[in-house]
């Protein structure tokens, strides 16, 4: 899909739709009026009739309207909210989504003067929309005899005045660059585990390599993760005959001498849980605990696309959780790549061992910040549900930024504490610490098990449980939280 911004004038403007959002308790907006009087009030004429009143989502297509060189008119409801929230805003797009989509028409032009979104300006309103736009013209349908028709609209074109045709310029080739990363993670996402395993996920980094020069891959694979003494990770792997990797994507926008932002993903292609078994219902959905780790390369997609000035390394770190004969065993002691040891308790805990030794692993990068991103723990649905990703650290400006950066970008998360009192639930009899912290505070204690391997440099963690997919009828991953850490980023270059 290609997001263009048009300041021609809309009567005259030659396009397949013209989409229109009408407000249902404010005047009519500007665009909405000229049009009106270049059909000779045939808007008018039909919002008196009453069939169409602007009532959220409400859509209404209209065809060969006279006096404008539109094939179709396209009327889009806003609703009475004066205050129109993101959320609201998004529904809408979603109807004009669906719409579009059944059309045969190749291209679009949206004219939303009237949607004027709380808190937000022109820049960040197309932001938005071109995200939402593109979030619902995703399709996965490569294991599907039957695929589901390509749309035809090819073109989105955004109406702009002399005042705002820079900022939507702007936002809309933003919104284009996040748009390819998200749709990478997305993808990765929902492929099946018997497909995507640790060195699929090698190849996909080592692929994206080849796409943009400015990228560099390495993959560690089981022997040298041996040599560096990434036991946590390999005592993970070692019930699977899937072999473990350590992916390092590198990304140079800045000078060497800059010190990298770092995005580390957990990268479990599939997690039974390994001794301390899952149940089966909705196990099908661990495929999806390999998210944190497609964030991390789709956002490296995004940045190269982005052409960020910023250095930026992401790593992958990757294992498949299965029971067998080898597999790890509850009691069982490691000692991590840091030297610290872990009485691993619970199998099915094993987020947090795939990242405690990718984070002591990227000390070596001398990070400006790093953040983790992970499905780590159900509790984290039970505190936030499915909405909204949890976030801790020990630095209380990266989260901040991070806070913001959620807002901005509509994928938002919310701080935990990580008190130290909460440390004592990962007491260990035998070992220094255990990898599982009791019954209460799951997502605090994992994040306080997390925090033991990264004080060498600022670090947030999030956990994204609960918004990395959505279960259900339209189960599928989200590509969340790519929009929040790009927003991020951008946000560091300003
Ligand atoms: N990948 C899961 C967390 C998860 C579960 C994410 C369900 C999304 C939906 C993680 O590896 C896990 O199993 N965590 C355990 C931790 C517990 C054993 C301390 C959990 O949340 O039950
Ligand atoms: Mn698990
Ligand atoms: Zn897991």
């Amino acid at each position: 899909m290609e997001f263009l911004v048009n300041t021609q004038n809309l009567t005259t403007l030659s396009t397949g739709t013209l989409v229109l959002a009408l407000s249902q308790d404010k005047p009519l907006s500007a665009n909405v009026q000229s049009v009106d009087q270049a059909s000779n009030g045939a808007l008018s004429k039909i919002l008196a009739r009453g069939d169409f009143t602007g009532k959220a989502g409400q859509t209404l297509l209209l065809q060969d309207i006279a006096g404008i060189q539109a094939e179709r008119l396209l009327l889009v409801g806003l609703g009475k909210d004066d205050e129109l929230s993101d959320h609201a805003a998004r529904k809408t797009i979603k109807a004009i989504t669906a719409v579009l989509k059944g059309l045969a028409a190749k291209d679009a032009t949206l004219a939303l003067d009237a949607l004027a979104i709380k808190q937000r300006n022109a820049y960040s309103i197309t932001r938005l929309v071109a995200d939402t736009l593109h979030h619902y013209l995703y399709r996965f349908d490569q294991f599907k005899s039957e695929k589901t028709p390509v749309p035809t609209l090819l073109k989105v074109q955004f109406h702009a005045n002399t005042a705002t045709q820079k900022d939507i310029d702007r936002a809309l080739k933003q919104a284009t660059a996040i748009s390819k990363g998200v749709d990478l993670t997305r993808t990765l996402g929902d492929m099946p585990a018997n497909i995507c395993h640790p060195s699929y996920l090698a190849e996909q980094a080592e692929q994206l390599a080849k796409e943009y020069s400015a990228l560099s891959v390495e993959v560690l694979d089981e022997k040298e993760l041996k040599k560096l003494g990434a036991n946590a990770l390999l005592a993970v792997a070692q019930g699977s005959d899937q072999p473990p990797r350590l992916i390092i994507m590198k990304y140079q926008g800045a000078a060497a001498s800059e010190q990298p932002y770092v995005l580390l993903g957990k990268g479990i292609t599939f997690d039974t849980g390994g001794i301390c078994l899952k149940p089966g219902p909705g196990m099908d959905e661990m495929k999806y605990d390999m998210c944190g780790a497609a964030t991390v390369i789709g956002s490296m997609k995004a940045a190269l696309e982005l052409q960020l000035p910023i250095n930026l390394i992401g790593v992958m770190t990757c294992a498949e959780n299965m029971p067998s004969s080898n597999a790890t065993r509850p009691g069982d002691i490691v000692t991590t790549m840091s030297g610290q040891t872990v009485e691993i308790l619970n199998t099915d805990a094993e987020g947090r061992l795939v990242l405690c030794d990718a984070l002591t692993y990227i000390e070596r990068f001398k990070p400006k910040a790093v953040v983790d991103i992970a499905t780590l723990t159900g509790a984290c649905m039970v505190a936030l549900g499915t909405q909204t990703s949890g976030l801790m650290g020990n630095d209380q400006n990266l989260i901040e930024q991070l806070l913001k950066a959620g807002n901005n970008a509509d994928d938002r998360a919310w701080q935990l504490p990580l008190f130290d009192v909460y440390q004592e639930q990962l007491d260990s009899p035998f070992a220094d610490m255990g990898n599982i912290g009791g019954r209460f505070g799951g997502t605090i204690t994992a994040g306080c098990f997390l925090s033991r391997f990264a004080k060498a440099y600022p670090w947030a963690h999030l956990d994204v449980a609960g918004t990395a997919w959505t279960s259900g009828e339209k189960k599928g991953a989200t590509g969340r939280p790519v929009p929040l850490l790009m927003q991020y980023l951008l946000d560091q270059t300003l």
